[in-house]
């Protein structure tokens, strides 16, 4: 990887492009116009599109009707960087220690879709032209559920129509390994408040006479699971598709076991739905989980207080073929029923992302494990389902009809969403030469 390609990806890295916080609106803009104009010095067609919410950017080559139309996807959008403390230097002052870079945004997604960059500057530099069309489609608002893409994909279906979608935004098995995702856990998100007195009380004077929000939140919650970690919520696993015989045979022998989750997490014990190993419970089985909550007194040392108001933030990872509005009408009528009279429940739904399975020997797939096994020494690629979301995915094909290659970068320890993520050069590399394999297979 020259020093040119490795000082630009740390350019890109600087930019604090989460997504999520109206306080960042300006720098995520400016990460936009930053992937716009190296589009631009690549001599490609290129437009900064305003959304309701982030921009996105589209570049494209001159098209000609005797060849295949590639869309690749990738995002420019970071999640939050928090809690800064754990960072081994600031998030967004990238580093490099033994060909590792860290920094919010290094794997998710900012590295993965600028070694697709790198692939067809590369390309384009030394033919002059790519074997395909090429649409490159980045976008700014993947990690807040993508609410701006699918109207967009809505109204441009002609100038986006495509033969096939790369995407790689997903994980490997292991260093070295390539790997094909060819299935995605849905989610849907909710916001529970539980609201109790008109301000916080002494929880003396009025303790035991007056609901404690707190207390009324955490039973609702509990409430989510039973003994077996299953999710409690009547008809939650309605419609949930069985894993099938080869899916469980080809798991099995993966190099992904439970002592490198043990590792990779830091957990003193894995633990989950009673009756799954656990890449079914991760990749084929869904899930209630608490990505927040807050309530009362957080300050240091102790405050006797009767807190006004509990909240909690939910997801609710799905799998084929559950669907994300019936799940939420599930949930907050399993929550509205168990809540007393006594505080007041207010609920918000969230974004929801359709969950997405291919068989991964149709279509373009024997194409992509083409590609995989030219870049990676002739490995055979590892075929595997995520536990992770990439919303956008099930609308591609609903929208545009096209299916989607998900053909990750991402390493077990990269640390996506957490302190000091990270990226290794090497994948950079992979990446590159992976996007060049790609569309020469595709147009072959
Ligand atoms: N790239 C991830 C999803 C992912 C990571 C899939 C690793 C498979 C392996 C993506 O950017 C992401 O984090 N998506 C969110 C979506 C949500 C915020 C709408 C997710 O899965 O939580
Ligand atoms: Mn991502």
């Amino acid at each position: 990887m020259d020093d040119a390609a490795v000082g630009a990806f740390l350019e890109l890295l600087r930019f604090p492009s989460i997504s999520t916080d109206p306080a960042h609106r300006a720098e995520v803009g400016a990460c936009a116009e930053w992937v716009a104009a190296r589009f631009r010095a690549m001599g490609l067609e290129v437009e900064l599109c305003r959304t309701p919410g982030h921009p996105l950017v589209l570049a494209r080559n001159a098209h000609r009707p005797d060849r295949r139309t590639v869309l690749i996807y990738g995002h420019y959008d970071v999640q939050p960087a928090d809690p800064l403390e754990l960072w081994e230097h600031p998030p967004f002052e990238p580093r490099i220690r033994d060909g590792i870079v860290t920094a919010r945004g290094a794997t998710d997604n900012k590295g993965q879709f600028f070694a697709h960059m790198l692939g067809v500057e590369a390309t384009l530099r030394a033919k002059g032209d790519l074997p395909v069309n090429l649409i490159f489609l980045v976008e700014g608002e993947e990690e807040v559920g993508s609410q701006s893409l699918g109207p967009f994909l809505e109204a441009n279906r002609e100038r986006l129509a495509c033969d096939v979608i790369a995407i790689s935004d997903t994980g490997m098995v292991a260093r070295g390994h390539p790997t094909f995702s060819y299935g995605l856990r849905g989610l849907t998100a909710l916001e529970v408040c539980v609201k109790g007195p008109a301000t916080d009380l002494h929880s003396g004077i009025y303790g035991g006479a007056v609901a404690n929000p707190a207390t009324v939140l955490a039973r609702l919650l509990a409430s989510l699971h039973d003994g077996g970690n299953r999710v409690a919520v009547e008809g939650f696993y309605d419609g949930v598709r069985p894993v099938e015989a080869w899916e469980r045979e080809a798991w099995a022998g993966l190099p992904a076991g439970d002592e490198e989750l043990l590792r990779v997490t830091g957990a003193p014990q894995l633990d989950g739905e009673v009756g799954h190993t656990t890449l079914e419970r991760i990749w084929a089985r869904p899930t209630a989980e608490i990505n927040g909550m807050g309530s009362g007194y957080q300050g240091p040392g102790g405050k006797t207080v009767l807190p006004a108001q509990a909240f909690a933030k939910l997801t609710f990872r799905l799998v084929p073929d559950q669907d994300a509005a019936n799940i939420q009408d599930r949930v907050i009528a399993h929550l509205r029923d168990r809540c007393p009279p006594s505080v007041r429940l207010e609920i918000e739904r969230g974004h929801s992302g359709a969950p997405y399975l291919v068989d991964p020997r149709a279509g373009f797939g024997a194409a992509a494990c083409r590609a995989l096994r030219r870049t990676f020494g002739g490995k055979e690629p590892a075929l595997v389902r995520e536990g992770g979301s990439v919303p956008i995915v099930a609308d591609f094909k609903r929208i545009l009809g096209a299916e989607s290659l998900l053909l990750g970068l991402a390493l077990p320890d990269c640390r996506i969403h957490a302190p000091n993520e990270n990226f290794p050069l090497e994948n950079l590399e992979y990446g590159m030469r992976l996007n060049m394999a790609l569309l020469e297979e595709i147009a072959a």
